[in-house]
């Protein structure tokens, strides 16, 4: 199992500073306790040298007072017995040298005349002292007698401490390792395992796990009782909401069925008196063309136009019918898909078209092998409602184009027809598929507005899709996507 760096970081931050803590403090004691015995130790070893000045003065104040220099040469020789004691010196009240003694290491001896009214002084430079005492006979002052000492043994007995503290503090830190990798496992593992909970319950959206309990009774137990109360509580508000959606899903499949059916009671009822009108209607339109063409003489002219508007009005009915007609077929009838060619289909439209209306100066340009899987019947349906449209609005130009079009994209055709007629608000341009929605007003161009929900109807029922682009008089293209 993979270790995150979490894990790893919580553990070694409890080592760093359990290292840390233990380490400082035990390099301040050896620090504090060798300070000590180093400054206790140069402390005793001037007050021995001390002695030893005072013993030279005494033993030299007869060879001072006889001028017995070498007597005061062989007292000074005496100090060689102490090997860290570099050079001695006695010197007279008027500060000449009386007699000197220097060890094989020793150098030149310099040396400071002591402040009036002190008797004895001593100056130490790291590990050099030197040490003057005053010599007298009878409250007299005779001389001063100089000592200098290398205190060799304190910079041995301080590497020998560092030595020591280093051996005490590797030690210590093992042991403050094992004593830290004992704890880890009660203070870390417990937080370890619950980061790992929650990585796994985040990345596997899995509420049911648990983070295991600790034994302890501190802050991380806690915290693991919390982040499981938490996901006891996700975990019944999931099954809640699943409860809610379920159920939700229920009513809207309820509700869709009811609209279903009543979307087909309706369709079913729209179809039939759509249906049912046209005989009736049919027979009146047959009854007013004989009456025209049988008794049209013996009527006045205000007969004769009213019988004339008779047909009219009852013909436009007719094709409002027809229009409803195709409209409730494209929704109902069942789908026969089969390769049709739309650019044929076009074609054959234009022909028509420009039979019906052979005076209109319309130039057709339509793209060649546009195969499609559909119903063709229905297919033919709407792609003569967008030809007819486009024809429709382009009547008031004394030369008009029309072109079909498409363009192949993966598995999809998309295809179009586009005029250069009349056009309209873009604004409005999702208004148009919807029954009886028109743009323009019967007197400008005629027609009931049901073609374009046919045209959407008859795409949607082959899985397309049908949109428009077009601007004010600046003509019009309308599109639709098929699965080719
Ligand atoms: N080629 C076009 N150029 C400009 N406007 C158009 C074009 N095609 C459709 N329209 C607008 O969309 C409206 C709806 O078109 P639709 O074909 O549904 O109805 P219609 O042509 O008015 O009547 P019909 O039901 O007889 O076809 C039209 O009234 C017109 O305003
Ligand atoms: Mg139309």
């Amino acid at each position: 199992m993979r270790v995150f760096p979490e894990t790893r970081s919580i553990s070694g931050k409890l080592i760093r500073m359990n290292l840390l803590v233990s380490g400082t403090a035990l390099v301040l004691a050896c620090v504090a306790f060798f300070s000590y015995d180093l400054i206790s130790f140069q402390q005793s070893r001037i007050r021995t040298l001390a002695a030893e000045a005072r013993v030279v003065g005494s033993n030299s104040v007869s060879a001072l007072l006889f001028n017995d220099k070498e007597a005061a040469q062989s007292t000074l020789a005496a100090l060689s017995s102490s090997p860290d004691i570099m050079g001695a010196a006695i010197v007279t009240n008027d500060g000449k040298v009386f007699a000197e003694y220097r060890s094989s290491r020793g150098g030149p001896m310099r040396w400071t005349p002591l402040p009036p009214g002190r008797r004895q002084m001593n100056w130490v430079s790291g590990s050099q002292v030197l040490l003057a005492q005053q010599i007298t006979f009878q409250g007299t002052t005779e001389g001063t007698v100089y000592i200098s000492a290398q205190l060799e043994e304190l910079g041995q007995r301080a590497r020998q401490y560092l030595a020591i503290a280093a051996v005490i503090l590797l030690f210590c830190l093992a042991a403050a390792m094992m004593v830290t990798a004992m704890f880890r496992r009660r203070v870390a593992q417990p937080i370890v395992a619950l980061a790992e909970m929650s990585r796994a319950v985040s990345r596997d959206r899995d509420y049911s796990l648990r983070a295991p309990p600790s034994r302890e009774r501190d802050e991380i137990s806690v915290l693991i009782e919390s982040f499981n109360e938490m996901l006891t509580q996700i975990e019944q508000r999931d099954v809640a909401l699943r409860h809610a959606h379920d159920a939700l899903e229920e009513r809207v499949q309820e509700r869709t069925t009811e609209l279903k059916a009543a979307n087909r009671e309706l369709e079913a009822f729209s179809y039939t008196v759509a249906h049912d009108l046209r005989g009736p209607l049919d027979a009146i339109n047959g009854i007013g063309f004989l009456l025209q063409k049988d008794y049209a003489g013996s009527m006045n002219a205000e007969g004769r136009e009213m019988l004339e508007n008779l047909r009219r009005f009852s013909a436009k009915m007719a094709g409002l019918i027809d229009d409803l007609l195709h409209l409730s077929r494209a929704g109902t009838t069942n789908l026969e898909r089969s390769t049709v060619d739309l650019s044929v289909i076009a074609a054959s439209i234009a022909d028509e078209l420009k039979t019906a209306e052979p005076d209109r100066n319309v130039y057709f340009k339509i793209a060649p092998g546009a195969i499609v899987l559909a119903d063709a019947g229905l297919i033919r349906v709407a792609l003569e409602n967008l030809m007819r449209n486009a024809w429709k609005y382009t009547s008031k130009l004394l030369s008009a184009r029309i072109e079909f079009g498409y363009k192949r994209a993966g598995s999809q055709i998309f295809c179009f027809v586009r005029d250069n007629g009349a056009g309209f608000n873009p604004e409005f341009a999702d208004r148009l598929f919807k029954p009886f929605q028109r743009l323009h007003t019967q007197g400008e161009f005629a027609g009931t507005g049901v073609g374009l929900a046919t045209v959407q109807r008859i795409i949607a029922r082959h899985g397309g899709r049908v949109w428009a682009e077009g601007a004010v008089d600046q003509g019009a293209t309308f599109y639709f996507a098929l699965d080719s």
